[in-house]
């Protein structure tokens, strides 16, 4: 099916979030939406999805106006979503939560539990998806929960599929199998609208590419006419440097130090087997690997969210392993977590209160007569314009922010304590090529200032640039701890589970 937005304009208060905005996506054809953290390209997706009413415009398909006034309509009309943020419904499963909201249309307890057990199978067959139908959602890693997204997009039988940051979270692997899928579904004809910061899987895939920026677009090219580097200065308006300038780095002494840890999943699963690691004041550590290979928990062992099963972490020589989370940010660690969403922020509180979220006790922010609300405006005026968090203030809602600009927030809270250990988990996930050469920038400023530096990443990409070692996980065990300017084809082995040639010598 044509798909045509014209003209659409939608404000939050005085903030025009979508100006005039004009896009056609013919049938068969890949439309890429590229544009930095902020510029509206999911509000443009909710309003076309029902989720938001537009000021003014039109949606119209195979030329004929359409009106949709909520997400019903939208499917009604052959539309698909898969969202930034999930909305899988947590404690359901996989089957379940796929076919909710599909026909026919029946409450909890009477859902087909088995019919949906079945669909769920086929469809995770046809599309090449490692989908378990009966895993409840919460228990699933963030990258299953978003195949499980994307199969119940793919379970209405959409002409028209809209997916914003769909590899955001995938693993190389999943992300290769998705491309698949979508090439696929333009074959057979379907109109696919698909938002990513990554530029190379943008020119892999798409057929046309629009630019937006600050709520209008600003032009669209074609990969046959575009590279990385001139959709970077599209998106952001001017030059970006897509490779981490950095000088040696200066190894002091040993900050973190991690003995033989074990630690178990959710499921009573032991998925860190005998890590042990050292990281200097001065370095930065980069922990590469697919994920689902133990660098959740260990990381989630390293700030305290889970308990090791045995071994020992220390910090700056002060044994930490069974410290709270609340005891290890007091020792000096600062945490980026994964999951921003879950364990970062807490959406209704405005951006200055959450840029002081673990400093609530702290002198600078309360007085024996509480909060310093003036000293807390102003540390978050100070971190809302060096990281250049884009909102109409520091007291609006973090959940209102766009995806990356949420993300931003988190880093710098934890950016801006005094550290002595910052552990980074997928840095700059959902960030676009802007924010990623700042992000990068400030994480190799901390190593600078002595910061002993854990960044976990299952982009190879940002491994080699950041990292000044490189230790590669693999089903619980560190398979070897690398020179960053080991090749790819290297890295690849040793993370499917090959142990590196120095570790053989
Ligand atoms: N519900 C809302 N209330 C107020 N402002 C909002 C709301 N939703 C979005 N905005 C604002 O509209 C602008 C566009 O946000 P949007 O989420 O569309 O950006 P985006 O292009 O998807 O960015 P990202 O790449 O970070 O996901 C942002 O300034 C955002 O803060
Ligand atoms: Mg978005």
């Amino acid at each position: 099916m044509k798909l045509e937005l014209r003209g659409i304009t939608k404000r939050f208060g005085d903030l025009v979030a979508n100006n005039n905005i004009n896009l056609v996506v013919e049938p068969g054809q890949i439309h890429c939406l590229l544009g930095e953290n902020g510029a509206g390209k999911s509000t443009l997706m909710n309003v076309l999805y029902g989720l938001l009413t537009p000021d003014s415009g039109e949606i119209l398909i195979n030329d004929e106006p359409i009106t949709i006034s909520d997400p019903k309509d939208a499917v009604a009309h052959g539309i698909g979503m898969v969202h930034q943020h999930f909305m899988l419904i947590p404690v359901f499963t996989a089957a379940e939560n796929v076919i909710l909201g599909s026909e026919p249309v029946r409450p909890w307890p009477l859902l087909d539990h088995r019919a949906a057990k079945k669909t769920v199978g086929e469809l995770s067959e046809r599309y090449g998806f490692d989908v378990d139908a009966d895993a409840v959602i919460e228990d699933l890693p963030i990258g299953a929960q978003q195949r499980v997204e994307i199969l119940k997009a793919l379970s209405h039988e959409a002409e028209i599929l809209v997916l914003d940051e769909p590899t955001a979270v995938l693993t190389p692997q999943e992300t290769d199998a998705l491309i698949e899928v979508l090439q696929e579904l333009k074959a057979q004809g379907k109109s696919i609208i698909f938002i990513s910061h990554k530029l190379r899987e943008v020119l892999a895939l798409a057929d046309v590419i629009t630019v937006i920026r600050l709520g209008e677009v600003v032009g669209s090219t074609t990969p046959a006419q575009a590279t990385t580097t001139s959709l970077a200065s599209m998106m952001v308006g001017r030059d970006v440097n897509l490779v981490v300038d950095k000088a040696p780095a200066k190894p002091g002494e040993v900050v973190l130090k991690v003995d033989d840890l074990f630690v178990e999943d959710d499921r009573g699963l032991t998925t860190v087997k005998g890590v042990s690691l050292e990281v200097r004041a001065g370095e930065v550590l980069a922990i590469a690997g697919v994920q689902g290979n133990g660098q959740t928990e260990l990381i989630e062992a390293l700030t305290g969210m889970r308990r090791a099963t045995s071994g020992r972490v220390a910090v700056g020589g002060v044994d930490t392993t069974k410290r709270s989370v609340r005891g290890i940010l007091d020792a000096g660690v600062g945490h980026v977590p994964e999951d921003r969403q879950e364990h970062g922020l807490i959406p209704s509180f405005s951006i200055a209160d959450n840029l002081v979220l673990d400093q609530i006790d702290d002198p600078k922010f309360a007085g024996r007569f509480g909060r310093k609300l003036k000293a807390i405006r102003e540390n978050g005026e100070h971190l809302r314009t060096q990281f250049d968090v884009r909102s109409p203030s520091v007291d609006t809602p973090v959940g209102s922010l766009s995806g990356g600009n949420q993300q931003k927030v988190v880093m710098a809270r934890e950016l801006s304590r005094d550290l002595k250990v910052l552990i980074c988990a997928q840095p700059t996930r959902g960030l676009d090529v802007g924010s990623i050469e700042f992000m990068h920038r400030q994480i190799i400023e901390n190593r600078d200032r002595g910061v002993a530096v854990v960044v976990v990443s299952s982009e190879l990409d940002e491994v080699i640039a950041l990292g000044d070692r490189v230790a590669v996980m693999y089903d619980g065990v560190i398979q070897g701890i690398v020179d960053p300017s080991t090749s790819r084809e290297e890295f690849g082995m040793m993370m499917a589970g090959a142990r590196s040639e120095e570790e053989m010598a």
